[in-house]
């Protein structure tokens, strides 16, 4: 579906590999809690994103079969390469749910969460918490490489806080535990997702590991992650938030860019694929964010975007949001 080639002559990318799995195009989706579901992933690998990754899963709720387990882990099988990615802060239990769930889904990667910065997950010492015990991080990263069949690879950050920096020690350690690719957002968990990332860090990582480096935060454009690319060397780029309001950057277009019918299309097969996984009523309210990001490209009045974002009739909702897509007023 690549409308463009994605990125000009004077930025190379070579296609690399993750284990088995082939990376041929440069922009990956990040994986984003609350957002990352299966339809929305499916949206972004019909625009032309290599893989699938989902929200991250936590390593409680696969040991304890919690009731929200079956979301998190749902995909649909067109998605492969898929990758689960986990979080936690017990090394074992860590190991044990991938050994379930690799048993259970057969997913292509496992990925390893070590960079949220929520202060319930990472003040427990998992997500960027594991980053102030890199001994924990060797346990985890061999173990599940003994353990598993596929490929494992870790998202992290780059270290506690300014003080603690620690992100090359730490890609160091996840190489030679045998990890196939490191992914760096170029924040520290003190930062969260304030200041600018430090892209001269994907740079140095770049520069210090063999295994393919993947460069996160700050790429809201096309010609952001060409820069990217450029400045770091780094393997891929993975995209988050901006991906939320332009899925069409993995087909190589800026938002006010994408063709209109391009545009119609895929913003009818996601609510069409919405409804398909949560049922009319859930598919309707949970895609509101998405439209509300998605027609800020058009000229809807804030009285038609209200009544839109508060009709709770799923056959309202989809004539509604159809009439704004076609240009008409409600
Ligand atoms: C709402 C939200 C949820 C996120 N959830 C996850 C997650 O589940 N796993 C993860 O590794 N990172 C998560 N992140 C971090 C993103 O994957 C990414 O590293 C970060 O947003 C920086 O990239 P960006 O500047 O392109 O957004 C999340 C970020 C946001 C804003």
């Amino acid at each position: 579906m690549a409308g463009l080639s994605l990125l000009s002559e004077n930025v190379e990318f070579h296609t690399f590999s993750i284990g088995p799995v082939k990376v041929s195009t440069p922009l990956l989706q990040a994986p984003l809690d609350g957002w990352t579901n299966e339809p929305f992933r499916r949206i972004t690998r019909e625009l032309g994103a290599p893989l699938s990754i989902t929200e991250f899963i936590n390593g409680l709720d696969v040991v304890h079969k919690t009731p929200n387990l079956p979301q998190r882990i749902a995909f649909d099988e067109s998605e492969r390469p898929i990758v689960f990615q986990l979080f936690d802060d017990d090394p074992d239990r860590l190991i044990e749910s991938a050994v379930i769930l690799e048993e259970r889904c057969h997913p292509d990667i496992f990925d390893v969460n070590m960079g949220c910065s929520a202060r319930q997950v990472a003040n427990r010492g998992a997500g960027a918490g594991l980053l102030r015990f890199p001994e924990k991080i060797s346990r985890i990263i061999s173990g599940m490489t003994k353990a598993l069949s596929v490929p494992v690879t870790a998202k992290i950050r780059l270290g506690w806080d300014s003080e603690s920096i620690n992100y090359l020690e730490i890609g160091k350690i996840v190489q030679e535990c045998g990890a196939a690719m490191i992914t760096l957002h170029a924040r520290t968990r003190k930062q969260e997702y304030s200041g600018k990332a430090d892209w001269s860090a994907i740079a140095a990582l770049k520069a210090a590991l063999t295994i393919p480096v993947i460069g996160n935060g700050d790429v809201e454009t096309i010609s952001d992650a060409e820069r990217m690319m450029e400045q770091t060397g780094c393997d891929a780029v993975m995209v988050g938030r901006a991906m939320l309001k332009n899925p069409w950057i993995f087909s190589g277009y800026d938002f006010e860019n994408v063709p209109l019918d391009l545009f119609c299309e895929t913003c009818r097969k996601h609510l069409k694929y919405n409804k398909e996984y949560y049922g009319n009523h859930w598919g309707c309210v949970t895609f509101r964010k998405f439209a509300k990001r998605y027609l800020s490209r058009l000229d809807v009045s804030r009285e038609d975007m209200q009544t839109l974002m508060t009709t709770d009739e799923p056959d309202t909702f989809c004539r509604y949001f159809d009439s704004l897509l076609n240009g008409d007023a409600l």
